[in-house]
């Protein structure tokens, strides 16, 4: 019976890809002109070589995809969603939707839009909810810890000018986070192009395949390079691609004349010398199974402010409701190991873990003090929390945890020294942590002085001339310690 059934769906497989390819045939004939590039990857890729047609992928119904338009007497769409994978790719993309990838718009810059869509009691997910609530609209100027400016710009006056457009959110955040692409009746309104890897479609889905399989080449051997990953995996705040770079891995990889092993049915500690991001984190390898849950092997959360276990579920992370679950958390750390199991010995693996897990230990004890720091200056007064990010304190604190200290953490668990060591703990304790430290110092000192130059001037009933004096002394002696910490 299920024989049966399995040679009846390839054999209406079999029909629907005939037609199909037929109408490939008209596709092509037009598109070798207008898209010659695409045509020509799509020839080369393995998916052509299956039979896999251009309407396999580009035709949709529009009752359920508001982005399907007529297009030469074809019903198609441009937004190829991982549902028009999903026909195919079902368990890649059921562990794709499990991972972070996924809900990463959300997580990331969608997020103040999300949090308030659903106080409304709205459904983010709806195309609706999007088209009378502009997402983009609604967060290119709210003052969150995301968009770091400091109070810079209100100062300027540029915050809520009309002319000034935020846009490097658009061609920033949204362009590896992903963006909310609004579509009605065939027209695509807002949002687009975009192939950030959370990119919300208009057909409810989640993602972007293209993030990784760039088009039309589709190729698996390409997702496994560094550099696919090293496109948004980089810089102050995550610079996986950096310490990998310096890593002995990444120093074997870029080091190999000829990387064609990527190009293996399987990937295995035969035919692989050194690992690249995918091998460690999602290819089958050594007994560990392939996935398209990047978080699947991870035992930390690195990136929030304290390091805890991994978060038990990516959509409950935009609410704010997300626990650490540590069983989850140690099965992606035993996973971890076997695929470091396969070039290594077990007690070279084990030993640097232990060590790995000590660094996180130490950073998390500079967050709490630096936390507590932070608290104090509100408490006693020297700091307001009308602008989160705008007061030196405050900065500091936010270098600390998202620049500094991810950089010390991040490159402990990748093998990059120098990204733990000078770039991570130097920066957050010998810059930040003491520049903290010291502004506060120097402002409670401010703070006593005004109170006695207050208390002097109420008893004598007029403002002294040594009062006068010590008052106009203060912002240059404040600016001038300053100066000698950040060396202006
Ligand atoms: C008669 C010529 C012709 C045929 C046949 C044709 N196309 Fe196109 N296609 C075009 C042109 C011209 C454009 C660019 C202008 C536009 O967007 O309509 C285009 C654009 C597209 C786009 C991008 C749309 C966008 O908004 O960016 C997709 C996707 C597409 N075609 C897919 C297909 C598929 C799939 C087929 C076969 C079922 C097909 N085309 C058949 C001429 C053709
Ligand atoms: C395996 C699925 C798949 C197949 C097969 C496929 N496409 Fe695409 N196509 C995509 C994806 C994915 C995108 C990128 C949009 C996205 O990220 O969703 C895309 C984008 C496009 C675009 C717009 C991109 C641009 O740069 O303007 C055109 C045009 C297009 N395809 C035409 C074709 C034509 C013609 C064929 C057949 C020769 C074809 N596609 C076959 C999945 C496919
Ligand atoms: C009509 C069925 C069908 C659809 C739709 C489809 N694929 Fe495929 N895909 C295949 C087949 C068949 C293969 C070859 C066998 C295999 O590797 O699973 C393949 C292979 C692949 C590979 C491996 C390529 C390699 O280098 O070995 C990737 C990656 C891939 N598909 C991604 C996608 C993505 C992304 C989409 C949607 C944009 C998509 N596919 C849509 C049928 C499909
Ligand atoms: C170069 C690509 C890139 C840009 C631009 C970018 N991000 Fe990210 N972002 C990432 C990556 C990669 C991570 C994952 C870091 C990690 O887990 O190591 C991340 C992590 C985050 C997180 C933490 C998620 C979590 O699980 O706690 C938030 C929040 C976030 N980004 C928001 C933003 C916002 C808001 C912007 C724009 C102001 C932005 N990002 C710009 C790539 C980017
Ligand atoms: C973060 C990057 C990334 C994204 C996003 C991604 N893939 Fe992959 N994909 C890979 C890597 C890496 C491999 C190779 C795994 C290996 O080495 O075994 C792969 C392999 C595949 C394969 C070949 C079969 C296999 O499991 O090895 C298919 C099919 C595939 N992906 C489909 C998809 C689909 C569908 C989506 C969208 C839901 C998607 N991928 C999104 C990185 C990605
Ligand atoms: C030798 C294996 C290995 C390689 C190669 C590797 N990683 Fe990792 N990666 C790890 C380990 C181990 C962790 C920490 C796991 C844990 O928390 O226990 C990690 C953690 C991460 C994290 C999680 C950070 C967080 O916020 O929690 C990201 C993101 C990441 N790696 C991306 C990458 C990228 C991108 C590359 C390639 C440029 C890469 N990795 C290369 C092993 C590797
Ligand atoms: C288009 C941008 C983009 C690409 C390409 C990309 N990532 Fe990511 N990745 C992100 C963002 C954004 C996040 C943050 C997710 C979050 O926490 O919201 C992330 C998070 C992660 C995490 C942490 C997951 C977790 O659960 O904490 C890992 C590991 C990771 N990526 C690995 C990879 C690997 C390996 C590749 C390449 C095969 C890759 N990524 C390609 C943008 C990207
Ligand atoms: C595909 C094989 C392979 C995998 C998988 C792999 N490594 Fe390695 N690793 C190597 C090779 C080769 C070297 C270089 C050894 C040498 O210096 O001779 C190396 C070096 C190292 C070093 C020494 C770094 C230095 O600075 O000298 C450490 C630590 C390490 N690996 C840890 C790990 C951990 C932890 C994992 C899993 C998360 C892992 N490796 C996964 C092949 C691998």
């Amino acid at each position: 019976m299920k024989k049966g059934l399995v040679a009846l769906s390839s054999l209406l497989l079999g029909i629907l890809f005939m037609a199909n390819a037929g109408a490939t045939e008209a596709c092509i004939s037009c598109h070798k002109s207008v898209t010659p590039g695409i045509v020509a990857d799509y020839q080369q890729s393995k998916m052509a070589e299956e039979g896999v047609t251009c309407l396999d992928c580009h035709q949709g119904d529009p009752a359920k995809d508001p982005s399907v338009r007529d297009h030469n007497g074809y019903k198609i769409t441009p937004v190829v969603s991982p549902k028009y994978c999903e026909r195919c790719h079902e368990e890649q993309v059921e562990q794709f939707l499990k991972s972070k990838h996924a809900w990463t718009a959300f997580i990331g810059p969608l997020k103040p839009w999300y949090n308030e869509m659903v106080s409304q009691g709205k459904d983010p997910l709806k195309l609706e909810t999007a088209l009378a609530n502009n997402p983009r609209d609604f967060i290119r100027d709210k003052l969150t810890p995301l968009y770091p400016d400091s109070g810079a710009l209100k100062r300027a006056g540029l915050l809520d000018l009309e002319s000034y457009n935020h846009e490097n959110q658009v061609l920033g955040c949204l362009e590896c986070h992903g963006s909310y692409v609004i579509a009605k009746d065939g027209e695509i309104l807002d949002g687009w192009p975009n192939v950030g890897v959370g990119r919300v479609n208009p057909d409810g889905s989640l993602g972007s395949c293209s993030a990784c399989h760039t088009r039309h080449s589709f190729s698996r051997a390409e997702a496994r390079k560094p550099e696919t990953c090293g496109q948004c995996h980089l810089g102050p705040d995550h610079p996986q691609m950096e310490i990998y770079e310096e890593s002995k891995h990444g120093n074997i990889f870029f080091s190999m004349e000829d990387h064609s092993f990527l190009e293996e049915e399987e990937l295995t500690p035969e035919n692989t010398r050194a690992p690249t991001c995918a091998v460690c984190h999602m290819s089958g390898f050594n007994g560990a199974k392939t996935t398209h849950d990047v978080g699947a092997r991870l035992y930390w959360e690195l990136q929030p402010k304290k390091s805890v276990p991994q978060w038990d579920d990516p959509k409950l992370v935009p609410l704010g409701k997300q626990k650490p679950d540590e069983e989850q958390a140690k099965r992606g750390r035993a996973e971890m190991k076997r695929v470091c199991r396969g070039c290594h010995s077990p007690a070279w693996v084990d030993g640097y873990f232990e060590s790995f897990d000590k660094v996180v230990n130490d950073y998390n004890k500079v967050y709490e003090y630096t936390e507590k720091l932070l608290n104090t200056a509100y408490e006693e007064g020297l700091i307001s929390k009308d602008n989160p990010i705008d007061e030196i304190p405050e900065v500091m604190y936010y270098y600390i945890w998202h620049h500094d200290g991810r950089r010390w953490r991040m490159g402990a668990s990748m093998m990059g020294p120098d990204w733990t060591h000078w770039n991570g703990a130097v920066d957050a304790l010998m810059d930040k942590l003491n520049m903290m430290e010291e502004w506060i110092k120097m402002q409670r000192e401010n703070k006593q002085l005004e109170e006695r130059v207050a208390a002097l001037e109420q008893q004598k009933g007029v403002c002294g001339p040594t009062a006068v004096a010590a008052l106009a002394l203060l912002p240059l002696a404040g600016y001038a310690t300053l100066r000698r910490r950040r060396k202006l």
